[in-house]
């Protein structure tokens, strides 16, 4: 572990983030974690006893035992002592699009408006470092993104939202006075330092040179807040993508590499370095380990902080650009507690079908890290695409967390239209299920925001006890107790073999209901090629809505409720509401500004809401029609607070619908069948 900017991958090389977390679980199910408070480079070996060894070579050895005893206990447990996750804007739940090499916002415009037509639901528009002037942070290049102003604030009006880019290095090779950035950090002394007290200069996008900012300078809020303010008066930008923050830099280390001889040296070549670090070096494509910090501390020290530093600052800086709302932070180097200040998206992946199979794992793990809004680039990001993979990718990426397709500037460009009808109906439709899925995604993320329990689980976090759900590796995984996603990872099936634990699930689609009261079983399940299989599971209650081309138009739209019933006919849940945007709907001192709703239906066909807490009221919550699937026999009749409504009743689906309901959630309300 010591950051790197390398893609996740197989092999045992360090990479861009650091965790020194575990958490294993017995064939009990029994479960527990460790967690090592130390951001040294170290190396990680797992013995055959069993047994771990850390072997860091600096720092302190603060130690901490999770004692679970499930492994969301565990997960929640390191959670509460790392820093809970941060609540997300609900409109970062929508579609995102973007791509590197997009030179002229009339590309970024044109792509935008060919997935606009297509129907494909989406809310947020993103640009690479192409807007920037000579790829220099916080400029505009007026010559090819001159309307970029005017674009974004169509995007708003059209309630759709906009990100960008920001490097965390400066140009440090602009003439002196051009480039405020540059002048203003050295004015206020906040750039990373070399052994001899300059700045640390080293080189990344710009066109000469790169100097840093120390995010570990308390002043370096004060600097970020004023760049970004400047640029937002100019791109009112609704949240932050930090990339290469590992940090990455294209030289190994200044100019010159890093010498054994100057102050600090002996961290330039320690006498050891963990193995598998690549390069064999600390500093290859690196900072020197003897460049300093404030306070005095060493890279060597503070190196896989440098991720987490910046977005503990731009999340700082992001509330006082943009006042009272969430700050929206897609940050590619993390370390334990990030997740509390932001996201993740899982860097510069292949574009084939391991690469899109491993990204399961890495939307997994991040979630046990507390990073739950996490997402990788749909359809891959180095190399090209197909439309097979890509069809399939965008299945699955309508269920990461955080949803963005983005690729490389050497590739063709791969938005579902550019690749056709196939990807386009695929898109689509896996899309329109996640918008309608939104209450009750969000609803997940206010459960981990308020204690730590992971959005996007591995199988057995729900089954403990069942050896097959862990094995089950990262081939399915749940959204919450309620939905499996069970997606197709490979070219020309049109079926999934599904492992469907102990339970009653139904399919999302047909309501087909796979009946494993006895145990867990594999079923096949139809995938054909514009379909991913969904399992709702026996016994829960979500809240939708109807899908909308966009969060914002979603918002306006009534809710729905889909109960599935369970073998003994009874099935709950629960909604959180809130405007989605405000930062104090959880913790203004008084309960908060949210809504909290729960629902349970009994064997004896008594379904009644409870409203737990009611905080907002700015928005009616009209619940307009309700599904229960799997209610085995029609009832003579269907009572809403003793008022007989009409519905109808499928005895081969075992579905009852009513509708026309114009029920206010924020009052309960009781439904006899
Ligand atoms: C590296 C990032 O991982 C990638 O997503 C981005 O497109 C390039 N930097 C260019 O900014």
């Amino acid at each position: 572990m010591w950051n790197f900017d390398d893609p996740p991958s197989p092999q045992a090389t360090n990479i861009y983030g650091s965790h020194p977390f575990y958490l294993a679980s017995d064939k009990e199910g029994s479960s527990h974690g460790v967690f090592l408070r130390n951001s040294n480079a170290m190396e990680v070996i797992l013995q055959p006893t069993p047994a771990l060894t850390f072997r860091a070579i600096g720092g302190i050895l603060d130690f901490y035992l999770f004692i679970g005893p499930s492994p969301m206990e565990v997960v929640e447990q390191y959670a509460n002592l790392i820093g809970k996750p941060a609540l997300p804007p609900f409109w970062s739940l929508g579609y995102h699009q973007c791509k590197f090499g997009q030179t002229t916002l009339n590309q970024t415009k044109k792509i935008l408006q060919q997935t606009i037509d297509a129907k494909i639901p989406i809310d947020t528009q993103w640009n690479d470092l192409d807007y920037m002037a000579r790829r220099n942070d916080f400029t505009l290049d007026t010559d090819h993104f001159k309307d970029l102003p005017d674009f974004v604030a169509k995007l708003h009006e059209n309630g759709m939202h906009y990100v960008t880019i920001i490097d965390p290095g400066v140009s440090g090779g602009e003439p002196v006075g051009s480039y405020p950035p540059y002048d203003r950090g050295i004015e206020l002394d906040i750039f990373m330092k070399n052994s001899t007290g300059q700045p640390f200069v080293g080189r990344v996008w710009n066109p000469k040179s790169t100097v840093w900012p120390d995010f570990l300078n308390p002043k370096t809020i004060q600097y970020w807040s004023e760049m970004i303010q400047d640029f937002h008066d100019l791109v009112p930008i609704d949240g932050a993508w930090i990339d290469m923050n590992e940090p990455s830099n294209f030289w190994s280390g200044q100019f010159n590499g890093c010498s054994i001889s100057e102050r600090g040296g002996h961290l330039n070549h320690p006498p050891y370095v963990p193995r598998f670090v690549k390069g064999q070096s600390l500093f290859f494509r690196n900072i020197c380990p003897s460049a300093v910090h404030y306070g005095n501390y060493s890279h060597y020290d503070v190196h896989n902080l440098f991720g987490h530093s910046e977005t503990v600052v731009t999340n700082a800086a992001l509330r006082n650009v943009r006042p009272g709302k969430r700050p929206f932070i897609i940050s590619r180097s993390t370390f334990p507690g990030q997740g509390h200040y932001g996201g993740h998206w899982t860097g510069d992946i292949h574009s084939d079908w391991d690469a899109m199979r491993l990204s399961i794992a890495g939307v997994l793990n991040f979630n046990m890290f507390g990073i739950p809004l996490v997402g990788a680039d749909i359809c891959g990001f180095n190399g090209n695409t197909t439309v097979p993979l890509c069809q399939r990718w965008m299945e699955l990426g309508a269920f990461y967390p955080f949803s963005r397709n983005h690729n490389t500037l050497e590739a063709f460009d791969q938005d579902p239209v550019s690749l056709g009808p196939e990807v386009v109906k695929a898109a689509r439709k896996a899309l329109e299920i996640r918008y309608s899925l939104l209450p009750y995604l969000y609803t997940l993320f206010v459960h981990a925001h308020l204690k730590g329990t992971p959005v996007a689980q591995p199988v057995f976090f729900q089954f403990p006890r069942d050896k097959m759900a862990y094995y089950l590796g990262e081939s399915q995984f749940m959204w919450g107790s309620a939905l499996m996603i069970a997606p197709v990872l490979e070219e020309g099936p049109i079926h999934v073999n599904c492992y469907l634990p102990q339970g009653v699930w139904y399919n999302w689609e047909t309501h087909v209901k796979s009946d494993h009261e006895e145990g867990g079983a594999f079923v096949k399940i139809p995938a054909p090629l514009d379909t991913i299989p969904l399992l709702a599971r026996g016994g829960s209650i979500l809240v939708l809505k109807p899908p909308a081309p966009t969060t914002t138009d979603s918002r306006r739209l009534p809710f729905h409720a889909r109960a599935y019933v369970s073998s003994s006919g009874s099935a709950s849940g629960d909604l959180f509401w809130d405007d989605g945007d405000a930062l104090d709907s959880y913790d203004d001192g008084s309960g908060g500004r949210h809504n909290h709703i729960l629902f349970n239906l009994t064997s004896s066909r008594d379904l009644q809401s409870q409203v737990r807490h009611r905080g907002f009221l700015a928005e009616t919550m009209l619940l307009d029609s309700i599904s229960i699937i799997g209610l085995k026999s029609r009832p003579n009749q269907v009572t809403l607070d003793g008022r007989i409504v009409d519905f109808s009743y499928s005895p081969q689906e075992q579905l009852l619908e009513v509708h026309s309901l114009n029920v206010d959630l924020l009052q309960p309300f009781r439904m006899e069948l």
